[in-house]
Order: C-alpha cells, then sequence, then structure tokens
C-alpha cells in the first residue's frame, strides 16, 4: 500500500511543490524561496551601508489546526529542533482539535512627551477641550489606520521625583503594525500640543508595549498521548518552577520565542518589537514570570495556555518590502493582521510546551546532539550521504567534536569505516 511521505521525509523538490500545490505559490514565488534574491538595489533602500545579506534557513512547521483551520507555517532560523518539535506539538495538538486561538484589538498607543508646565492640571484640561481638533490633525494625512483617542497620563519622574505629562494618542491600526504611522501622527501633534499647552514637547513616539493587541491560544493535550499522568504532572512542575523563578522563567520564555520569532521573521514582523513587548508583559505583575500557563483537566489532560502582545501586519511595512516575507504570508494564508496574531501565538505555545515536555522526561540533548553532529559533520567537511555516515558514527561514539568528525571522514573517504 503506497502511504504519503511525511513533509520531514520529501526531498527539497518535493517539499517545495508540496507547498505550492497547498498554497498556490507561483514559479517566480518558489524560485525566489530557493534563490533568497534580494537584489543589492533593495536592500541599499531598506538599510543604509549595505554589503550584503545575511541569510536563515527557512522552514514549515507541519499539522498546525487553529480555530479549525489547517496552516502551513513558515519558520526562518538557525537553531535545530526548533521546526521539528513544534510541528510535533501541533501534531499531539490535533487530538483535542488543536488550538483554540483569539486576537484582542489592534490598538496601539502613540506617546508623546509634555515638560515644563507650570500646571499640569490645566494642561490636561486644554488637551481633553481641544481632543477632536487634535484628532482630527492626526487623522489629516492617514488613509488605512485611525486615531481614536487622545488621553492623558501625569507620570512620576523616577529621577528627580518631578511629575511630567503624557498625552496617548490610541490608534487603531487594522491589519498594519502600525509604527510608521502612529510615529507621523505624534509628530503632527507635537507643535500643536506645545502650542496648547505652553510646554515643551520632547518624545513623539509609538510605544511598544502594545497592551491593546493581546493574542491568546489554548491547546489540550491529551495525557496518553503525552506518556501518562507521571508526565502531566511532571510538565506541571516544571511549569512551577519557571512561574516562580525568573532564572527559570526567561528560558522558558525564550523558547516560546523560538517559534514567535521564526514565524515573526518569516513574515517580515518587527521581532523586536514583538519580543519587548513581550517580555515587559511577562512581569506585569510586577514580577518576571512565564508567558505560558499550564493546568489539569478533569479528566487529567493537559492545557497550555498563552496570553502575549503582539503588533503584527500584513500590509505596509517589511512585509510588503521583502519578497520571501511576501511569500510567506501567503504560506500561511492568513487574511488580517489578528489572524497572523493568533497562528504566532499558537506557535509560541507549541514551542513552549515541546520544550518543557522534552525538558521533563527525556531532556532536550539528544535530538539537538543528533542534528549538532550533522552541522559539525559538514564543519568538517561532510556533503551528501557522508554527512549522515559521520554525524551518526560520532553519535554512536558519544564524541561529537570537529577533531573526530574529521578523523571519521578522513577514514570514511580513505574506505576505511568498518575500523572508525
Ligand atoms: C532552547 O533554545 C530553548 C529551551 O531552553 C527552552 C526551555 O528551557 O524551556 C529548551
Amino acid at each position: 500500500m503506497k502511504t504519503e511521505k511525511k513533509f520531514y521525509e520529501m526531498n527539497l523538490e518535493e517539499r517545495l511543490s508540496f507547498i505550492a500545490s497547498k498554497t498556490n505559490l507561483t514559479k517566480n514565488e518558489i524560485s525566489t524561496i530557493v534563490n533568497q534574491a534580494l537584489p543589492f538595489e533593495k536592500i541599499d533602500r531598506m538599510i543604509e551601508n549595505a554589503i550584503g545579506i545575511f541569510s536563515l534557513p527557512l522552514g514549515i512547521a507541519t499539522n498546525f489546526v487553529i480555530n479549525g483551520k489547517d496552516y502551513l507555517v513558515p519558520m526562518a532560523i538557525e537553531e535545530p529542533s526548533v521546526i521539528a518539535a513544534a510541528s510535533h506539538a501541533a501534531k499531539l495538538s490535533t487530538f483535542f482539535g488543536g488550538f483554540k486561538a483569539s486576537a484582542y484589538g489592534s490598538i496601539m498607543r502613540g506617546q508623546i512627551q509634555i515638560t515644563d508646565l507650570l500646571d499640569i492640571k490645566n494642561s490636561i484640561h486644554i488637551i481633553s477641550k481641544n481632543k477632536e481638533a487634535l484628532l482630527s490633525i492626526a487623522n489629516s494625512r492617514s488613509k488605512n489606520v485611525k486615531a481614536l483617542d487622545l488621553k492623558t497620563r501625569v507620570i512620576k519622574n523616577d529621577v528627580d521625583n518631578q511629575k511630567m505629562l503624557v498625552a496617548e494618542l490610541y490608534v487603531d491600526c487594522k491589519d498594519s503594525m502600525g509604527a510608521n504611522s502612529i510615529n507621523s501622527m505624534c509628530e503632527l501633534l507635537g507643535p500643536e500640543i506645545e502650542r496648547m499647552t505652553n510646554g515643551k514637547v520632547i518624545l513623539k513616539i509609538l510605544s511598544n508595549y502594545s497592551t491593546e493587541r493581546i493574542a491568546i491560544s489554548q491547546a489540550t493535550f491529551k495525557k496518553e498521548e503525552l506518556g501518562g499522568s507521571l508526565v502531566v504532572d511532571r510538565i506541571l512542575s516544571a511549569f512551577a518552577f519557571a512561574f516562580s523563578d525568573p532564572h527559570r522563567a526567561v528560558t522558558h520564555n525564550k523558547g516560546i520565542m523560538n517559534g514567535i520569532d521564526a514565524v515573526s521573521i518569516a513574515t517580515g514582523q518587527d521581532f523586536r518589537a514583538i519580543e519587548a513587548a513581550a517580555h515587559a508583559y511577562a512581569s506585569r505583575d510586577g514580577k518576571y514570570r512565564t508567558l505560558t500557563t499550564f493546568s489539569k483537566s478533569s479528566e487529567g489532560d493537559l492545557i497550555g495556555r498563552i496570553e502575549i502582545p503582539l503588533s503584527v501586519g500584513i500590509v505596509g511595512g517589511i512585509s510588503s518590502v521583502h519578497p520571501v516575507a511576501k511569500i510567506g504570508l501567503k504560506i500561511l494564508g492568513v487574511k488580517s493582521a489578528g489572524e497572523l496574531a493568533c497562528v504566532i501565538a499558537s506557535v509560541g505555545l507549541a514551542q513552549n510546551f515541546a520544550a518543557i515536555r522534552a525538558l521533563s522526561t527525556e531532556g532536550i540533548q539528544q535530538g539537538h546532539m543528533k542534528l549538532h553532529a550533522k552541522n559539525i559533520a559538514v564543519a568538517a567537511g561532510a556533503t551528501g550521504k557522508l554527512v549522515d555516515i559521520v554525524s551518526e558514527t560520532m553519535y554512536k561514539q558519544s564524541n561529537i567534536s570537529l577533531d573526530n568528525a574529521r578523523a571519521i571522514l578522513h577514514k570514511v573517504q580513505n574506505r576505511e569505516l568498518g575500523s572508525a
């Protein structure tokens, strides 16, 4: 009986034609993925002092079912095991129907810092009285995103114990990340607010702490699929450790960000903004904690949940300039920024579940070392089938090092493998 090959069993050509058949990629798009064509003229416009491009491997995580829809998830990452782990976790989640995710809101804040005010109370009153006029100035040049509200907040200056005022513009970014539009709006309002309040406007910039753009995803993993209730208890204990100890929580969250950053990069998101917001959110109750939580259902199955701010976009920004990021979005097939946030949050949860499951059972080094051995074999000069021969020999010998890889390669090349 002919069984379908798994994605990881396919060669490059088969993988590409599988992806093309599922996502309608054109021949040109396939060739863009393979050749990573980013001409110098383009990169020279993207950044300053450009000299070339720095590539990352692009892979596909499989088995993701989110809100009942199947996804092939592009991930750009250099670390071995991450994509396999996410795909395996996603597969385990399908027993109970995959991930249930939602993204709440598309509002981001722009901040206008006002200092040197003689009367803060009166300045608040002036800004509030002129709110509609200020909002229409903010919206005067913007086509897609919309400023909806303008509020003020008095901030205690922790440096000199004085007070300062911040006007915060609430902008509906819809399907864009929104950074450029918000920054332009804030810069437009700065001089107006300065004039009205007689204060000094210093910063005019968006806040990347996108607490009005939260994504939540949840999945249940059947205890039998995990190896029984003892494994569930070990995972819960691993979670409790991370929830209670910032030194462990940072590593736990790093595992989450392995997935979140990889999808973000592959789809052209500002992953530094996502990282910064994620870690601030992890500290929202005053202590740095995990972005995921785990609990046990009444049947003893494991329930995982992630809650994370995700300011992502599918229009504008790098996703509309970088050819591979555009294709990444096409492979995902998301129709809105909210849908993209649901996918990214689910991958973060899958990644974290996979990591703590491995850590609380067999550890991660076994799988890691096999892939590491392959990299060492390549570094020693092995190509084609020799990569597997050298890496497997090193793994069996429990001696994974460049020197050993070179020695084995030398022997194999001299047909002395029998004595290796
Ligand atoms: C490695 O990139 C990520 C892990 O350290 C995450 C974790 O410890 O939970 C495995």
